[in-house]
Parts: structure tokens; sequence; C-alpha cells
């Protein structure tokens, strides 16, 4: 089996180039011929050019040889993957399909704006590929651990906090956390396994679910200290929202509807559409929260 990969971020690193360690690593005798790509290009094989996502012939001729393709374009390339989906439909060989997701639930989650035409763009992808009769399947995974655990979703930090803490609400709804690289092996567990065709696969490992209250109080617990909490509301943060600028509005609004409104936890995953990536592959041993955490005390 090939698997063509193209590229996006997810936190602080590439997705893209995480998502190849992983593929060599199945035991199937997977192949993937993909590099990370300086600037949303690809190829798929050493030999071959690099190709272009904007160039329908490149695309075409780089997904025809393979059976999977994951994509990882970032988030302002959401929509050039209609592009995508058409060399998919032109080729007619691809047996799965991963659009780009590794965020909450586009289908479950209903944001406030700006956040709301990001979640309605991939939904929209979603939509096109179920129209298209493609074969797929959508990772969903946020928080990742390398963005959202080293600043607790503090406006502009750069370290977790050792003295106050922004408090969101009564900090209770339950959030779920995934190690970059974790993300990765389960897609790539994912890419063939007959369970995950046509469904959701939510990583929502156990031991890495947490409320906000539970994130604090874990930190604390590692730091030896309590630290203030200062405390908002909805209305606050609402206000908040309102006076940002445009890219803190986006991340105001993904931080407030994770950890205020639990858009991650609000939902049960419904079988017929949704299957959990640690039931599906108890193998894998799974970094947590409370171990990546560590490095920062
Ligand atoms: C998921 O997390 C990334 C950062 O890791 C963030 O940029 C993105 O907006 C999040 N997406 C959703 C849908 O929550
Ligand atoms: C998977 O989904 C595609 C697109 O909706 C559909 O055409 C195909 O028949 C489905 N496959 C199975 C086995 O249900
Ligand atoms: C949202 O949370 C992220 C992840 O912890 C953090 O880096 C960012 O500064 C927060 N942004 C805002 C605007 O709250």
């Amino acid at each position: 089996m090939l698997i063509s990969i193209l590229v996006l971020k997810v936190g602080i690193v590439e997705m893209g180039a995480l998502l190849m360690p992983a593929v060599v690593l199945t035991p199937d005798g997977t192949l993937a011929h993909a590099f990370p790509p300086p600037d949303g290009k690809f190829h798929y094989d050493s030999d071959e050019p690099w190709g272009d996502l904007h160039d329908h012939e490149s695309l075409v001729k780089a997904i025809k040889p393979v059976d999977v393709v994951i994509s990882a374009v970032g988030r302002t390339e959401v929509e050039d993957q209609f592009k995508l989906i058409a060399a998919i439909k032109e080729v007619g060989n691809i047996k799965r399909f991963f659009p780009t997701e590794y965020g909450s639930n586009v289908d479950a989650g209903h944001p406030i704006e700006p956040a709301k035409s990001g979640y309605a763009r991939k939904a929209k992808i979603r939509r096109a590929i179920e129209a298209e009769g493609i074969p797929h399947t959508y990772v969903s995974c946020n928080c990742s651990f390398g963005f959202f655990l080293p600043t607790m979703a503090q406006p502009g930090a750069t370290a977790p906090p050792r003295e106050n803490i922004l408090f969101y609400g009564d900090g209770q709804p339950k959030a779920i956390f995934n190690k970059e690289e974790d993300i990765a092996t389960y897609t790539i567990k994912a890419v063939d396994d007959p369970r995950t065709l046509n469904k959701t696969l939510y990583l929502r490992p156990p031991k890495n679910i947490y409320s906000f209250k539970e994130l604090v109080a874990l930190w604390e617990k590692k730091i030896g200290k309590t630290l203030e909490k200062i405390y908002v509301t909805e209305d606050q943060i609402l206000q908040m929202i309102q006076d940002a600028s445009n890219e803190d509005k986006i991340m105001l609004v993904v931080n407030f509807s994770i950890f205020m409104k639990g858009e991650q936890t609000n939902f049960e995953i419904d079988p017929s559409s949704g299957v959990e990536a640690s039931e599906l592959y108890p193998d894998v041993d799974y970094a947590t929260v409370e171990e990546y955490l560590d490095q920062f005390v």
C-alpha cells in the first residue's frame, strides 16, 4: 500500500512530517513516499518532481499510484482540498481519503465566529467527499499537547503560568489532549482498518481527558504552588473576543469553545458514525499529560 501525505501544522509541529515515521513503522509493509514539503508542495517519491496542490495534472499523477491519501494541509488551505477531491475522483482508485481535520469535530461543535466559518469550511469538504462517493476517515483529535499544554490556554503566554492564571468559568467542561506523535500513530493505524471506514476516528485516550480545573490542579501539584485564579465569566470572554485582534479572536473562540463550552466532550460518540482510537488500538502506549507536564516544572 502506498500513502501520499500532504502537510499541515498541528500546533507547533508539522503533522505531515510526523505522519511519515508513523507510516514507516506499520508492520504490514506499508510504505510512504512523502516528504515534508517546504511550501504546501509535496512529492511522493524521491525520484518524482515536486507536485503542486494547485496543478491538477501533477496532483493526478501523484495520486494515481497510491491507495490512501492523507491530507494535512493547513487552515488556510482547507478549501484547496476541493482540488484534491477532483483529482481523487478522476483517478478513481483511492481506497481511503483523510481530509485535513485534526481539530474538534466540525459537525458537533458550534463555536461562534470567526471559528464558525472555519468549522463550516471543513464540514463542506466532508459533504463533498460524501457526495462524490469517496471512502474516507475523519480524524478528530484536539487539543494537541505541544500547542495547548505549554501555555494552558493563556492568551499570549509562552510558558505555563507560575503566578496567576486566567480561569475559564467554573473550569468543569472536559477537554481532550493528544500528543502529536500519537495522533500520527492512530491515523496511520486507521488507514486500512475496515472499522474506521467512513467513520470519524475520535482520539479520546482516557488518561488524557481533563477539565481546565483538573489541569490547573495537576500543574499546581507539580510545581508545589497554588496559582492565583483570575476567574472570567462567559460574558467577559465574549467581550474579550470582541476586542481581540483577528488572529487572537479565532484562538480565543477556540479556547472558549473547548474549555468553557466543552465542545470536545459534550456529545457521545455515535457508533454508527464514530469510533474511538484508544479502544480500537489498545496496544498504543500513548503519552500522557501527567508525564508531559514534567518537562516544564
Ligand atoms: C486545534 O488545535 C490547533 C492547535 O493545535 C488549533 O490551531 C485549531 O484551531 C484547533 N482546531 C479546533 C477545531 O479546535
Ligand atoms: C463509504 O462512503 C462513500 C462516500 O459516502 C460511499 O460512496 C461508499 O459506498 C461507502 N462505503 C461503504 C463500504 O459503505
Ligand atoms: C489559546 O490557547 C492557546 C493554547 O494554550 C494559547 O497558546 C493561546 O495564547 C490562547 N489564545 C488566546 C487568545 O486565548
